[in-house]
């Protein structure tokens, strides 16, 4: 009954094969204290010697091993985690308000946070001392619902927001001469219909896992080390992922039915994302501390579902200027040739229909700039007279939004066939920091 189960496990950015599930271990042998202790610091030894799963300190549950769900990705790097990872399938987006008034407890929530999160990518649980471990007399430093689950691929990746820096005209922590000239709140677009309790934020947490409980798990564990400091603003559940990042992926379809992240930026193109996705050093004299960084571009975007889908198969496909079986571009080819914006029919008329979102999009018609999409299918129930609370939450990262967003955007509320089927509920902008070094903490150099 107190025994747990080792699960030999690297951090990876690939698949890791299936374990052989091992003899088990009695806890009394060795705890989660123990065997930290025997880590030391750094979290390499943990990444070593530790299971996947909720292996330590979990004392009821051995983790079945899972092959889809051993899949760990690196915490530590350049860049951070939940960016360039293959798209998981399952999101977890939670923005929060800072409490507090003091920098210093601003810096150590940030430093608890990497902490945790470091651990919890290894499917660990958050805190060193386990769910079921601790003290009878105090609560656990875990919540205890991944307890037997895998690492199942999770990613998490922090932001701060504009008002982290800055909130009613008044610097917040010392931190008004350091906020990038780019990180603003989001300007009004057209027909935005916004929540604002669906909005903003000080700081986000993308949370991103093949597994939702994992996903949820890590951000509600986050969420409780963040008492006193800072409280969840909003949050957002996204299933099914409506991009990809890497060619490795077959392209997902949104709630709309189309293929979704044909032409995004991927992993395997480098040089595109160097030039699209990254803040280079010497940007912005204010914003150092971001290069190697990024912005995300946050925007829970509602579909009209019910109207969408009395529209026939010819109105569906011209709106977005793409075939809905293989989603290739209506001017002929496959799915990943280059879409003819000059290409006319019989009638004289442009193959693409001017107003079709591929078109309205496309980096030839915004002076080449690109994205990083990563966002998710939701379904936030219904309300009450049939209609589905349902769309797109629209991620993006982008060196800089107001050349890769701010205009693009403008320009789809105004005229883009796909807006009549869509309202925009949500907006959020976040400077998303350079990755992590071991020993460091997230946003680390602003801090400096
Ligand atoms: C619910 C809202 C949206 C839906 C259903 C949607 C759907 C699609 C679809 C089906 C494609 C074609 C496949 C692909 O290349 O990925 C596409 C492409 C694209 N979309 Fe959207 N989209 C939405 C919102 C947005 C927004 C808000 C933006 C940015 C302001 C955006 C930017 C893009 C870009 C940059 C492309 C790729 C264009 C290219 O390089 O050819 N989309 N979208």
């Amino acid at each position: 009954m107190t025994s747990t189960q080792y699960v030999p496990q690297q951090p990876t950015a690939t698949e890791a094969p299936t374990p052989a599930p091992e003899p088990q271990k009695e806890r009394a042998g060795v705890s989660r204290r123990g065997l930290l202790g025997a880590a030391g610091a750094g979290l390499a030894g943990l990444a070593a010697g530790a299971a996947g799963g909720f292996a330590l300190g979990s004392a009821d549950t051995a983790p079945a091993p899972q092959a889809s769900g051993t899949r760990t990705y690196p915490f530590y790097g350049a860049h951070q985690a939940g960016i360039l990872t293959p798209v998981q399938d399952r999101l977890h987006f939670a923005a929060f308000d800072v409490i507090t008034n003091s920098r210093a407890e601003l810096v150590q929530l940030l430093k608890d946070w990497t902490a945790a999160a470091a651990r919890m990518t290894l499917g660990l649980g958050a805190g060193e001392i386990g769910p079921t471990s601790g003290s009878y007399a105090a609560p656990p430093d875990d919540t205890g619902e991944a307890i037997g689950l895998p690492p199942a691929g999770l990613t998490i990746t922090f932001g701060f927001g504009p008002t982290l820096f800055r909130k009613d005209g008044k610097s917040r922590f010392g931190l008004a001469n350091r906020q990038p000239d780019a990180l603003q709140r989001l300007p009004h677009f057209p027909a935005d219909k916004l929540n604002p309790q669906k909005s903003d934020g000080d700081l986000c947490i993308q949370a991103c896992a093949d597994d939702p409980q994992v996903a949820v798990h890590a951000v509600r564990n986050l969420a409780r080390i963040a008492f006193g400091r800072a409280s969840l603003r909003w949050s957002q559940l996204g299933f099914g992922r409506t991009s990809s990042t890497s060619t490795s992926q077959a392209t997902p379809r949104n709630l709309m039915g189309f293929k979704d992240g044909t032409m995004n930026l991927k992993a395997e193109d480098p040089a595109a994302v160097d030039e699209h996705v990254w803040v280079p050093p010497g940007a912005d004299s204010k914003g150092r501390w971001l290069a190697g960084g990024s912005y995300l571009v946050v925007r829970r975007i509602n579909m009209t579902i019910e109207i969408w889908d009395r529209q026939p198969l010819s109105e569906q496909e011209r709106i977005i200027g793409r075939t809905k079986a293989e989603g290739a571009p209506l001017t002929g080819g496959s799915e990943f040739s280059q879409p003819d914006f000059v290409l006319k029919g019989s009638d004289g008329e442009p193959l693409m229909a001017t107003d079709a979102h591929v078109r309205m999009v496309h980096p030839s018609n915004n002076g080449g700039a690109k994205m990083l999409r990563r966002g998710y299918n939701f379904v936030d129930g219904s309300d009450g007279l049939g209609r589905m609370d349902a769309g797109l939450f629209f991620l993006a990262f982008v060196r800089d939004p107001r050349t890769h967003f701010i205009p693009i955007q403008m320009k789809l509320g105004l005229g883009d066939g796909l807006s009549e089927y869509l309202q925009h509920t949500g907006s959020a902008l976040f400077a998303i920091p350079p990755g992590i070094a071991q020993g460091e903490y997230v946003g680390q150099a602003l801090f400096a």
